[in-house]
C-alpha cells in the first residue's frame, strides 16, 4: 500500500477513535491547538518548539506553532494554518502532500485570526496547552481528563501508517548509530560522536525525539547522562549510546553498548545481548508486559551471578532487591508520537490504572500487549556509585567488590530495540533496520 493510502486509512482510524472518545465523554466537537513557541524568561528568544502530540496524530506537521485542528464527527476535519508575514524569520511553507486533500485548510497570518474560525463549534473540548486568552473563545472545557484518557488509550495500537513512519524513523536512527559506533572506534570524544550521529541521521539537536545519551566509560552509569565531553578520555573502555530519530513526528528509541576491547566487560555485553533477545521474543499478544519486566530481573540476576558479581542465587538476588542495584529502571515503555508514549498504565479506555508491581516504581508499562503495540525492550546492567554505596549495608556481603571496582570504569550496559506486537511473531524494527543497513 502506498503512503497516501496508508495515511488515508490512518486518518479514518483517528476519526473513528475520536468519535468514540467524544461520545463517551459528552462532547460534540474537538479543537486541538498545536502549541506556541514560548519565550525564555525576560528574553525575546524562544525555547525550541515541541508540537502537541495530539496535533501530530492528525497531520504530519511538527514545526507548526499556533495552528489548529478542529473536528466534528461526520464532518471533514479542518486545519487552521498560521503563515505569518514575517521578515525576521522564514515563514513556514503552506502544507503540501497527498494528506492535505483530506482537510479543509484555512490559512491565516496572525494567531488571533483563528478565534472567529473556531466560534460556533458545538460543545467543543479544547486539547493543548491552555492559555488565558482562550477563556473567551467559547470552548466547553480545556483538556477534560476523561476525554484525554479515551484519546490516549487507543494510541498504544499503531496504525499501519504509524508503523511505516516508525520504520522510517528507525532507518534514520540506525544510520546515526552506525556512524556513532565508527566514531567511537576511531577514538572520538562524546561531542564528536554526537555530531557524527546528527550528520548521519539527518537531524538537528532540536529535531531529535529526546536528547541523545552519548556516554563514554564511567559516564554510561548515569541513566540519562546529559553532557558531551569535548575531550576524548585518556583510556577508551566502553561506549553507551541511547539515541533516537523521528519521521513525521513518530520516534524510534535505540540503545547500543560497545566495549573497546574484548574481555570481562565485553563478555557481559554478550550475556546481556542474549537476555535482551530472549525478552524481545516475549512481545506477544496477550502477554502482561510487567511479566517481561520481572523476567528481565531474573535473567539479569543470572548474568550477575554467573559473572561472579553477586553471590546469591538469581531468585534470591531478585527477591532481596539486590538486582535493583544493578538494573534500576523499567525494561521498557510504549513508543510512538511520544518517546514514553501515553497510556502505559491504563487497563480500560477510561484510564483505570494498573500500577507497576510492588518495588518496581520505574516501570512505565503494565498493559497486556495487543497487536499493533510498539514497545521498547531495554534491559540494563550498571555500576552506579550511589546505588552501590546505599546497598553496602544491606547487600554488601553478597557483592564481589573487587569485581565491581574492575568494572566501574565501564559504566554499564543497555541494549534497546523497538518491537511491534503482532498476531504472531514479534517484528523487531531495530534489528531489521540494522540488518538492512549491513546488506
Ligand atoms: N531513551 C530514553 C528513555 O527511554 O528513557
Ligand atoms: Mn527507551
Amino acid at each position: 500500500m502506498n503512503e497516501a493510502q496508508l495515511y488515508s486509512d490512518h486518518l479514518r482510524t483517528v476519526c473513528a477513535r475520536t468519535d468514540a472518545a467524544l461520545a463517551a465523554c459528552g462532547f460534540e466537537s474537538l479543537a486541538i491547538h498545536s502549541g506556541r513557541a514560548a519565550l525564555q524568561f525576560l528574553d525575546d528568544q524562544p525555547y525550541p518548539f515541541k508540537v502537541n502530540p495530539h496535533f501530530k496524530a492528525w497531520v504530519p506537521l511538527t514545526d507548526a506553532p499556533d495552528c489548529w485542528i478542529t473536528y466534528r464527527p461526520g464532518a471533514r476535519p479542518r486545519l487552521i494554518f498560521v503563515q505569518p508575514q514575517d521578515f525576521w524569520h522564514k515563514p513556514p511553507a503552506l502544507p503540501s502532500g497527498d494528506w492535505t486533500a483530506h482537510f479543509e485548510i484555512e490559512v491565516i497570518e496572525q494567531p488571533d485570526q483563528a478565534k472567529p474560525l473556531l466560534a460556533g463549534l458545538p460543545r467543543c473540548a479544547f486539547v493543548g496547552e491552555w492559555r488565558a486568552q482562550f477563556e473567551t473563545w467559547g470552548f466547553a472545557e480545556p483538556n477534560p481528563q476523561a476525554l484525554l484518557e479515551h484519546l490516549h488509550w487507543p494510541r498504544a495500537a499503531k496504525t499501519p501508517y504509524e508503523l511505516a513512519c516508525m520504520r522510517q524513523a528507525t532507518a534514520k536512527g540506525v544510520r546515526g548509530h552506525l556512524a556513532a559506533r565508527d566514531a567511537f572506534q576511531a577514538g572520538a570524544s562524546e561531542f564528536e560522536i554526537h555530531l557524527a550521529y546528527l550528520r548521519a541521521s539527518g537531524h538537528t539537536d532540536e529535531e531529535l525525539p529526546y536528547p541523545n545519551i552519548v556516554a563514554l566509560g564511567a559516564n554510561a552509569a548515569v541513566l540519562h547522562y546529559q553532557h558531551r565531553e569535548q575531550a576524548a578520555p585518556a583510556a577508551r573502555t566502553s561506549f553507551l549510546i541511547d539515541a533516537g530519530a523521528q519521521h513525521a513526528g513518530y520516534a524510534c528509541d535505540i540503545t547500543r553498548t560497545y566495549a573497546a576491547t574484548s574481555g570481562e566487560f565485553g563478555a557481559l555485553i554478550e550475556a546481556m545481548e542474549q537476555v535482551q533477545q530472549a525478552l524481545c521474543a516475549q512481545v506477544r499478544s496477550g502477554v502482561d508486559y510487567a511479566r517481561i519486566h520481572l523476567d528481565a530481573h531474573l535473567r539479569i540476576a543470572q548474568v550477575l551471578s554467573e559473572a561472579g558479581i553477586v553471590s546469591l542465587t538469581p531468585a534470591d538476588t531478585v527477591d532481596t532487591g539486590l538486582s535493583q542495584v544493578f538494573f534500576p529502571h523499567g525494561v521498557g515503555h510504549l513508543l510512538g508520537l511520544q518517546v514514553h508514549d501515553v497510556s502505559g498504565f491504563a487497563i480500560a479506555p477510561d484510564g483505570t490504572r494498573k500500577p507497576p508491581p510492588e518495588g518496581h516504581p520505574w516501570l512505565r508499562l503494565t498493559r497486556t500487549l495487543e497487536p499493533g503495540f510498539v514497545v521498547t525492550i531495554e534491559p540494563g546492567l550498571y555500576f552506579i556509585a550511589p546505588l552501590l554505596e546505599q546497598a553496602r549495608a544491606k547487600h554488601g556481603r553478597h557483592i564481589d567488590w573487587q569485581c565491581v571496582e574492575r568494572l566501574r570504569p565501564y559504566g554499564g550496559i543497555r541494549i534497546e530495540d523497538n518491537v511491534v506486537c503482532t498476531d504472531g511473531e514479534p517484528e523487531n524494527l531495530t534489528r531489521a533496520a540494522f540488518a538492512a543497513a549491513a546488506e
